[in-house]
């Protein structure tokens, strides 16, 4: 790939500029840095290799050349900075750029807050970073990673979750550009609706573990066992604890965990 075939494939999409690099640190601080240097609304950031790329809670992100997808998008007028709100926007999108490519081999869902998950293993990750500038909201960086091909795919012994690629998953051979044209286009049509009721739907649809007990893990917490309930209004995770009790859960520090379906955990 290089930046006119790129800018090529992506032609009928309206992103506001594009940014092509055969290898970055992370598409995240590339992006964050165009952003305050004046970058456009749905200005993108696209790699193919990440040598320092960034997941959740500081944990590192592997981008192999060729074998995944990594990119970040610049969301500027976005008015308020619910983080959760973009994280969801990400992983709705990859979910059903996936589901819309394989029905009905490939369901993918998505696993709170920012993971999406195929055969209960990862595949994609969702980092949606807000700037400021002092107290004002200057840009949203949402920066979306999929495993495509084996390569990407981590070893289970340096995973907290197991993983898995887009290529296991299906069974055959993806064309790693197409899928972001597909993952880009479910973007630009969900970040019109954000917000609404049908987004919410979509959401809480796709949401995995509906019904299961799950651990879920805060830092320097002790981790809170729960029933998945589903999501609140402003997409908080909604559990019902061993107690009885209903809890709803913000972004943050989680990380959501089936209590069954051991032998698919570390
Ligand atoms: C996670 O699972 O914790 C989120 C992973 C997000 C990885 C993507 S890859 C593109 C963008 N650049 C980064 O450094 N991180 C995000």
């Amino acid at each position: 790939m290089d930046q006119a075939s790129l800018q090529t494939l992506l032609a009928d999409l309206p992103l506001g500029s594009l940014r092509y690099f055969a290898t970055v640190g992370s598409t995240n601080d590339l992006a964050k840095c165009w952003a305050e240097a004046g970058a456009p609304d749905l200005a993108l950031v696209a790699a193919d290799e990440q040598t320092a790329g960034r997941g959740r809670l500081n944990r590192r992100w592997i981008t192999p050349p060729g074998s995944a997808l990594a990119f970040s998008l610049i969301l500027k007028d976005t008015g308020e900075a619910d983080v959760l709100r973009y994280t969801a926007l990400g992983a709705l999108a990859v979910c059903d750029a996936l589901n819309a490519a394989s029905p009905p081999v490939l369901l993918a869902q998505i696993k709170w807050p920012n993971d999406v998950i195929a055969t209960q293993r990862k595949l994609a990750g969702v980092l949606a970073e807000a700037q400021w500038q002092g107290e004002k909201l200057t840009a949203v960086i949402l920066g979306i990673g999929i495993n495509v091909a084996s390569p990407s795919v981590p070893p289970d012994e340096q995973l907290n979750y197991p993983a898995t690629c887009v290529e296991a998953v299906l069974e055959s051979p993806v064309d790693r550009w197409e899928l972001l044209h597909a993952v880009l286009e479910r973007l630009l049509f969900w970040r019109e609706g954000l917000g609404t009721p049908e987004f919410l739907m979509a959401w809480g649809a796709r949401l995995a573990f509906q019904g299961e007990w799950v651990q879920v893990s805060f830092e320097g917490q002790p981790p809170l066992e729960g029933q998945v309930l589903g999501l609140t209004a402003d997409g908080r995770l909604r559990l019902r604890d061993r107690q009885g009790e209903l809890q709803e859960l913000h972004g943050g520090e989680l990380n959501v965990r089936p209590l069954s379906g051991v032998k698919t955990l570390e």
